[in-house]
């Protein structure tokens, strides 16, 4: 394991997740907006990632590659560690001053593989990387999400109303127990209009960071 303190520069990486549909990907780009238009350097991530753990995870979201639920955990967990540690990865970006919003991380792997393969593996794969100093949780209705993406051309294996249901479900429960595990997490109305969603991020993140919007 690395070495050094993440504590020091986790006040600088952000994270927003929800289930499919729920909006996380605009809000991300328009958080990171509001942050350089208020003079912060900010890098803007995914997950899954687009290096070749990434791109192997994509095949398998598309259904072009089938394997086993616990093969995807260890992927998405590898993905992970690379988008963390590896060159100009999170670390590399905290490390030089950056604010880092991700669009996903250790949350979306115990919801979706939690759904998948049962909470424990998951929980056990992602015990060792270190939280996030803000995440960003969405709360949207399920059915709202699935007619947002209903639209879209690619379909993934996850893209069910029934999938996504249990998939909110659990990630209630696993923000809940981050929470008691001392991540800070804040829930998002994220049914609103995309103005209104931004509006609310906006206010909390700048917050966190000591700042009025
Ligand atoms: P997105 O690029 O539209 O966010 O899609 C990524 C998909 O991958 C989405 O269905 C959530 C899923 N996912 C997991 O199942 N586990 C994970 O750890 C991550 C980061 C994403």
């Amino acid at each position: 394991m690395p070495s050094y303190n993440t504590d020091e520069f986790k006040n600088r990486f952000i994270v927003i997740e929800g289930i499919d549909g729920a909006g996380t990907t605009t809000q991300v780009r328009l958080l990171a907006e509001s942050l350089i238009a208020g003079g912060f350097s900010c890098i803007v991530t995914a997950e899954p990632t687009m290096n070749h753990i990434g791109q192997l995870i994509r095949t398998i979201l598309s259904g072009e590659d089938i394997v086993a639920p616990t093969t995807v955990a260890h992927l998405f967990a590898a993905d992970r560690n690379e988008h963390l540690y590896g060159k100009n990865g999170i670390i590399e970006n905290l490390k030089a001053g950056s604010i880092v919003v991700s669009d996903r991380y250790v949350l979306s792997s115990l919801a979706y593989q939690g759904t998948t393969c049962g909470p424990r593996l998951p929980w056990l794969l992602n015990s060792t990387f270190p939280a996030p100093g803000l995440t960003l949780l969405f709360e949207v209705d399920p059915e709202i999400c699935i007619t947002r993406i209903r639209s879209r051309l690619k379909k993934e294996i996850y893209e069910t109303l029934e999938f996504q249901r249990k998939v909110q479900n659990m990630y209630e429960r696993m923000a809940d127990r981050l929470s008691h595990k001392g991540w800070r997490i804040e829930r998002i109305d994220g049914s609103k209009d995309i103005e209104s969603v931004h509006q609310q991020i906006e206010s909390i993140v700048f917050s966190f960071l000591g700042v009025e919007c």
